[in-house]
Order: C-alpha cells, then structure tokens, then sequence
C-alpha cells in the first residue's frame, strides 16, 4: 500500500466499520496476549495507535487507563467515539504529542506504513522517558500463501505486483534494529505463528484487505482474477469443510523509550 498523505495510517485502503466488522472482527478479537503485554495499569495515559473503531481501546480502557485513540479513518474513528473512546483523527509518522504518553499501543497498524522510522520517531516523541512502546503487527512470512498466489495471479496478467503486497512484515531483528536506532530498549519481540480462522472465508478477507488491488482492474476481469486467486489458494487454505484459515504471523514486541 501507497500511503497518501491524507490518510496516512489507514492507506489508500477504504476502511468500511461494517464490512469490517464483518470480516475482520479477529483481529481484535485475537488480539488479547497483545493487551496483556502492555499489562495497562489504572490512571496511566495511553495512546491506542491506529484504533480503528474502538475495540480494543475499550478493553484497555476497562482496565482502569486514560486512553486516547487516534486513527486515519473517518467511518471507523466515527464508530469508536459512538462507542465512548475519545478518538482523534492523525497520522502515525507525525503524532501531535510530545512527551504526553506512559505507553503507545498498537495492534495490526503498523504493516500498512512503508515508512517504519518515521512511526517509531513520532512514538519516541509522544512518551515520556521511560514510557512504553507496545504492539502487533504482521511478521516476517505473514499471509505467506495469500502473496504470492496474489503474485502469481499479477505476473500472469501482467498487472503491476507492487499494489499486491502493500504490506510492511519485517523480521524481529530488523524491527529490534529499528527500534533501538529510534532510541527504544527492547525488552521483547518475537515472531508469532497464528493460523487464523476466516469468519466470511477467503472472499471477505480480499474484499477487506485487497480491497484497492481488486478495485484496479478492469470490470470484466475483476471477477475472473478474484476467482484464480481463491482456486490456488483453495488446497492450502480452505479444509475439506469449506473452512478458511489464513496463515498469519505476528510480530509481538515491548520496547521502552530510554533515558
Ligand atoms: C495482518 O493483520 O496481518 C494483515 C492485515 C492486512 C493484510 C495482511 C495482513
């Protein structure tokens, strides 16, 4: 993904609260070892990083923390201050805090951000010293089998492979790199194998997350290319039931700001 400048933590990617209420309620449904990483503690300030619409946030803010979340995202920054988060709109690179946050959360945000230090600057800037950096994303090796039938698919019609793969999955060394070049002590990170249940199957996870690939093709070839993609993906993704798993890897890491 393309980061425009307008809409610099959700992408070029249409965010639609309902369809991904639908499709991807996993991700912060699974998102419980992350949240309790971050171990959240009553009265301390933090940042949720790209909230989407909330959930998360409320079970932060369950645990007694003063929580503002800040996304890019109009439909979904909407449904997380429906449901009480107080959210403001934000681009991850260039945070409007300085030294504001004991911790910044983060949970399935950073892989859509081509520019990784310009986040982990903008973090360093919005903690305190010694606050926290905390957070999930996709690793290494993430939706391993999804890229490259999606590749295979571009090359043969010849479409450009750069918009199949938008994504930032690095290895825990290179973020750990990255982390401690921004000033961060890395106290952990790890890659994290998760295979993942698809509640709406393959076709709802492409229209959620491949959303600006599929819209760039021609209309009478859209349907062809989606239905190419599922049938190689079909014997490695789908169960004799017709149940779809994706084959994601997270990247879980806790960092503190030094000094
Ligand atoms: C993920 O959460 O791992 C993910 C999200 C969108 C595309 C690929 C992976």
């Amino acid at each position: 993904m393309a980061v425009s400048p307008e809409s610099a933590i959700s992408g070029t990617q249409l965010w639609q609260a309902e369809s991904y209420a639908r499709n991807a309620r996993f991700v912060a449904d699974l998102a419980s070892p992350v949240v309790d990483l971050l171990n959240p503690r009553p009265g301390e300030r933090i940042l949720d990083l790209g909230c989407g619409d909330g959930a998360l946030s409320l079970s932060i803010m369950a645990r007694g923390a003063e929580l503002t979340g800040i996304d890019s995202s109009p439909p979904l920054l909407a449904a997380a201050r429906a449901s009480g988060v107080n959210a403001i709109s934000g681009d991850a690179r260039d945070l409007p805090f300085t030294q504001c946050f004991d911790a910044v959360f983060t949970n399935a945000v950073l892989h859509w951000i081509l520019q990784p230090d310009l986040v982990i600057h903008a973090v360093a800037k919005a903690l305190r010293p010694g606050g926290r950096f905390v957070g999930e994303f996709g690793g290494h090796g993430n939706v391993a089998a999804i890229v490259t039938a999606l590749r295979a698919v571009a090359r043969r019609y010849g479409l450009d492979e750069s918009e199949v793969s938008p994504w930032f999955f690095p290895t825990p060394d290179e973020y750990a790199v990255r982390l401690t070049a921004g000033g961060f002590q890395v106290d952990n990170i790890e890659l994290a194998p998760r295979p993942t249940p698809l509640p709406t199957g393959i076709e709802g996870w492409l229209e959620t997350f491949r959303g600006p690939f599929f819209r760039l093709l021609p209309d009478e070839k859209r349907d062809a290319i989606r239905q190419e993609v599922i049938d190689l993906l079909k014997p490695s993704l789908c169960d004799s039931r017709g149940n779809w798993t994706a084959d994601y890897v997270r990247l879980r890491f806790a960092a503190r700001l030094k000094g």
